[in-house]
């Protein structure tokens, strides 16, 4: 577990101000850097020590067995699992005969920057060698954001107060050992050496290695070239081999002299391309990184980022963790999607091997929302990667006897790569978040290429699905049995309430979109019968309601199993699933993460006020938030039934995930959808932003702890900032022409002028409680704050 505190609470940047070896692998995941192409972890220059080394191109997997005691049809055979592709990254220094290592030796500083409006790590040390010898160290790297094929690192070393003999070995490395992953189902697999050699090269200022992964048939290459500037008399050498490219570099500094380099990366993989094609496509990537040289990268990095922020920032006084750790958040929500360029968004995005490397429905739930308002085409991206697995989904579909499209569970190339089906193949309801992506988008946008290319094949095959996998009963009720929610401690239930009113939205957004574009719906076979059994189908949909209770039970029958023994169940007995046979989690009412709640808030539209607030009350008690995906869900009801408080504790949760280690798996890479959960939680939650039917409506407000809370998001090409103290709201239109909007239910016109309205108060009824222990943390209120 990160200890507290260990970084520093600034507004625009992650500061680690001492070098903490224990907790090496969490912050190697915190300081990851990526443009979504391309990922680094914040590994130490000189590779040693690490927690996990990681450099990782976006879809390049590699193919593993998978194995079954006893298999069944259907099962998947194969994993994908992302690997550890050519570490170029390295530099490893030499002073006068001893390594620099920060175990050895006095390390006297040592400071680490992310710094979130730049999009650069730094680092600075000054460190004495076990001989004696002084020295200080700065680096300074960039995955870039405007070449996604590059990364380049600022090197130097400067002598202080004697001479010194330094070499710098710069290197790329092929397979690299990697320490053992332990035996958590969530972590990744181990493959050794991945990568088969098919070229190393020498060009005039570094190398080039070329590999293939075995299975998977990738061709991967690494290339890197250096500026080098030293004093009189710096010698270079450069030697390649299978899965080696070094450059050394040996100089002699007097006191107050530096060696600095600039070493450019570049990447470049492909399925089919030729080796010398894959070659020459680094080089080239170099030639242009050279170009624009250090100081350009930078220059454009900033540029980049600047742009973002002025339609992304979000401001929070009152909570300095929450201030930082939602620009944090937003900061590898963009790296992680930037540049994936039709390519899938992990739920680790490039920051670690954890669940393999697999993108799950956390990118369309939770990661796209918030990309659809702040960055908008890496949205369009993301569902484009969907689009083009749709070939793999339709096999997948036939092979379990189904019409359309059944999206994996788990996957980076499109093929379901979960062997555990209960909580995958049976978790259907992926294909109607992703309908529910799509939807967002296009309403967002208004990118109608989109919708014609990409969105209605996407929307028409989930439909499908849904009317091929339901049935109407004899009452005449559409029901879809034996499936699992987002909660996986229940799983094959009947008429799941998120997954039919998921699936509903679907199957109404597949015929409207098909009636807007009849002639191209006509070349996808869609009739007007089809659509008319999708309607049909929508509005039939069952939702089970347990009138005894007053709320709705999660799935059929769910209210009536036996509460699961909170009281007799220990703190280090969660989460659940490593400690209790899955059979009795799913005979018992526990939640593992929101699931009805999520439908109160992404179908609100389904539900009354007061249906809210019961239902809220009631699945707080159930609810161990035993993943990441949940906080954030708790945070957005908790706001819309006015438990201000409650809210901002589950605004804190999601916020600190990452930055505290809450779920001790950190090391493991990024919880992306608790990143953009903080988001979420704030600007849904806090902000009651909601888009409903083809509106956009806020109701925002804020906690006593928080005095001030200011967002900026892109809607249909404008730019909009919401600013909510405790009295009122300022709605100011930044770019693009007027348009209507909602506060707290009525409507108003936006346009050159800002306007403020005031906020009403909330009248919330009692706090709901939640399982013995697993209350959130409480945030600091008003008056703690004071
Ligand atoms: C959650 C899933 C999620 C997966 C990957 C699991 O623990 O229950 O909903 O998709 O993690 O983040």
């Amino acid at each position: 577990m990160i200890e507290q505190p260990a970084y520093t609470v600034e507004p625009w940047r992650i500061r680690e101000c001492e070098l903490s070896l224990e907790t090496l692998a969490q912050s190697e995941s915190v300081f990851a850097l990526s443009n979504g192409h391309l990922g680094l972890r914040g590994n130490l220059d000189e590779g040693e020590p690490h927690g996990l080394p990681g450099t990782y191109l976006n879809s390049v997997f590699e193919l593993a067995p998978l194995p079954y005691a006893e298999a069944g049809y259907g099962y998947p055979e194969c994993d994908q699992a992302a690997i550890n592709v050519t570490n170029g990254k390295l530099l490893r220094l030499l002073v006068n005969d001893e390594p620099f290592d920060v175990r050895y030796g006095d390390l006297l500083t040592h400071e680490r920057i992310l710094d979130l409006r730049a999009g650069t790590l730094s680092r600075r040390a000054e460190w004495i060698s076990p001989a004696g010898c002084p020295l200080h160290l700065r680096s300074t790297r960039l995955v870039s954001l405007t070449q996604r094929a590059v990364a380049a690192i600022e090197y130097e070393v400067e002598a202080v107060d004697q001479p010194m003999r330094a070499v710098v070995q710069s290197e790329l490395v092929a397979n690299e050992s990697l320490p053992d992953p332990g035996r958590d189902p969530r972590v990744a697999h181990r493959l050794e050496s991945p990568l088969q050699p098919e070229e190393d090269s020498l060009t005039e200022t570094g190398a080039v290695l070329v590999h293939r992964t075995r299975h998977s048939g990738l061709r991967v290459a690494a290339a890197m070239s250096h500026v080098i500037e030293g004093p009189d008399g710096t010698a270079t050498e450069l030697e390649s081999a299978p899965d080696i490219g070094r450059l050394t570099v040996a100089t002699r500094l007097e006191p107050g002299q530096r060696l600095r380099m600039v070493k450019f990366i570049a990447y470049g993989w492909s399925g089919e391309r030729s080796r010398p094609a894959v070659h020459d496509q680094v080089v080239a990537a170099l030639a242009a990184a050279r170009l624009s040289g250090w100081d350009g990268l930078l220059a454009d990095q900033r540029a980049f980022l600047d742009h973002f922020w002025e339609g992304a920032d979000v401001e929070v006084d009152g909570d300095s963790e929450v201030q930082q750790a939602v620009r944090f958040a937003l900061f590898h929500i963009l790296q992680a999607g930037a540049r994936a360029e039709h390519r899938p968004i992990a739920a680790k995005g490039l920051t670690g091997t954890g669940y393999d490397g697999h993108t799950f429905w956390d990118t369309e739930t939770f990661v796209l929302p918030v990309l659809t308002y702040t960055r908008p085409d890496a949205t369009a991206d993301a569902l484009t990667w969907r689009h083009r697995t749709l070939p793999s989904a339709r096999d997948r579909a036939a092979q379990l006897g189904l019409e359309g499209a059944a999206f994996p569970w788990r996957t980076i190339g499109g093929e379901e790569c979960s062997g555990y089906w209960p909580t995958s193949t049976a978790a259907f309801h992926i294909g109607a978040d992703i309908a529910d992506a799509v939807v967002r988008y296009v309403d967002a946008t208004g990118d109608e290429e989109f919708e014609r290319e990409v969105g209605l094949e996407l929307l028409t095959e989930t439909a499908r699905l849904w009317r091929s996998l339901g049935q109407h009963d004899t009452e005449g009720r559409f029901r879809i049995d034996g499936v699992t929610g987002p909660d996986e401690y229940t799983a094959i239930a009947d008429n799941n309430v998120y997954t039919n009113l998921m699936a509903q939205r679907n199957l109404v957004a597949a015929a409207e979109t098909a009636c807007r574009y009849p002639e191209l719906a006509g070349r996808f076979g869609v009739t007007n019968e089809e659509t008319a059994g999708w309607r049909d189908a929508a509005a039939a949909m069952h939702v089970p309601y347990d009138e005894r209770l007053g709320v709705h039970p999660q799935s059929e029958g769910f209210t009536d199993h036996a509460r699961w023994d909170f009281a007799a169940t220990g703190p280090d007995q969660y989460p659940l699933l490593l400690h209790f046979p899955y059979f009795d989690l799913y005979r018992k009412q526990v939640v593992k993460q929101a699931d009805l709640v999520l439908a109160l808030h992404l179908r609100g539209d389904a539900f009354t006020p007061e249906q809210k607030a019961r239902d809220f009350a009631y699945y707080e008690r159930l609810t161990v938030r035993d993943s990441s995906l949940s906080a954030c869900t708790q945070a957005v009801l908790a706001a819309e039934v006015g438990q201000l408080e409650l809210a901002h504790d589950y605004v804190g949760e999601a916020a600190l995930m990452d930055l505290h280690d809450l779920e001790h798996n950190t090391r493991d890479g990024l919880h992306l959808a608790a990143l953009a959960g903080t988001w979420i939680a704030l600007v849904a939650g806090l902000g009651g932003m909601r888009c409903f039917d083809g509106g956009l409506a806020f109701a925002p407000r804020v906690p006593s702890g928080i005095t001030r809370l200011a967002f900026r998001m892109r809607y249909r090409g404008r730019c909009l900032r919401a600013e909510v103290t405790h009295d009122s709201a300022v709605y100011t239109l930044l770019s693009g022409a007027p348009l209507s909007l909602s506060h707290h239910g009525q409507e108003f016109s936006l346009g050159r002028e800002p306007v403020e309205r005031p906020v009403p108060a909330a009248t919330p009824g009692p706090r709901p409680s939640q399982p013995a222990g697993r209350e959130p943390a409480r945030r600091r209120t008003a008056t703690q704050v004071r």
